[in-house]
């Protein structure tokens, strides 16, 4: 969010809990930023959440340039951790994972695609500089780079957050300028990937801040020529 602020522009973003104990983060941004930054609440298994979020964003701005798709979930202390096998599936765990990597994320594209073609009807998107919908997505939910196995319902869910992600960017753009990615960060030294970051090479674990930076050049880059693509930090593709 910190990074988005330094451009031209205002940012919505959204929290499950938006309060001084769930997001001191975000609104100690809030008071730095003023009326450049809303904070609103958004839970990606409540429907009724992210209807109030589109319905508030619609009667604010009218459109969106951007919709990043960022929540995700691999572990929750005491609660889950990614399977290393098949006897480690735990259904509530696999429901877990898809609720938040896959159906969350995609019905929230489903309520804000209006307002991402509304930005084409009011002519701040184009044919070269679309509206686009980047969701967080991961090599690992690659199905053709699958070579070392375990991590079921995180390597399944963002397998089928993407599948989501090509079938709405080909309907978008169909509807008009707005292209929809599915993005990888490369792995990123945040609290998703703290328990497995020793077996990273330390230039191969990015500050946030990189990461962050990395995906908004590739989001800026973005023609409707790359609408449907599985795009790595690095600008190349990844194989689904
Ligand atoms: N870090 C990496 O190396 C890496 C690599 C590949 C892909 N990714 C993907 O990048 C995205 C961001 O990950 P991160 O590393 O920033 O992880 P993170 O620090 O664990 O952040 C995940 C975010 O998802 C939010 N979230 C979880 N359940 C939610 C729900 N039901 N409704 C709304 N928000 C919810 C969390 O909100 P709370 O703060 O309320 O818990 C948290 O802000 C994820 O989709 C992840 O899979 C990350």
């Amino acid at each position: 969010v910190r990074q988005l602020l330094l451009r031209p522009g205002e940012v919505v973003a959204t929290c499950r809990n938006p309060t001084e104990q769930g997001a001191r983060g975000l609104l100690a941004l809030q008071r730095e930023h003023g009326n450049r930054l809303r904070v609103l609440r958004l839970d990606t298994w409540e429907v009724d959440s992210i209807d109030e979020a589109v319905s508030s964003v619609q009667e604010a701005y009218g459109h969106i340039n951007l919709l990043l798709n960022v929540s995700g979930v691999l572990h929750v202390p005491g609660l889950m951790s990614p399977e290393t096998s098949l006897q480690k599936l735990k259904l509530e765990n696999m429901e877990r994972a898809f609720r938040t990597n896959a159906f969350g994320p995609v019905l929230v594209c489903r309520g804000f695609l209006p307002l991402l073609l509304a930005a084409g009807k009011e002519g701040q998107a184009t044919e070269q500089k679309p509206a686009v919908v980047a969701n967080l997505s991961a090599r690992v939910g690659s199905i053709e780079d699958n070579g070392l196995g375990g991590w079921y319902s995180y390597r399944a869910s963002k397998a089928a957050l993407n599948q989501f992600t090509k079938t709405l960017s080909i309907e978008a753009a169909r509807k008009g300028h707005v292209a929809a990615v599915a993005l990888h960060p490369g792995t990123c030294d945040t609290d998703l990937t703290l328990p497995y970051q020793k077996n990273v090479k330390p230039e191969k674990l990015f500050s946030r801040e990189k990461g962050v930076s990395q995906l908004l050049h590739i989001m800026d880059s973005l023609t409707m020529e790359d609408a449907g693509r599985f795009i790595a930090w690095d600008g190349k593709d990844v194989p689904w």
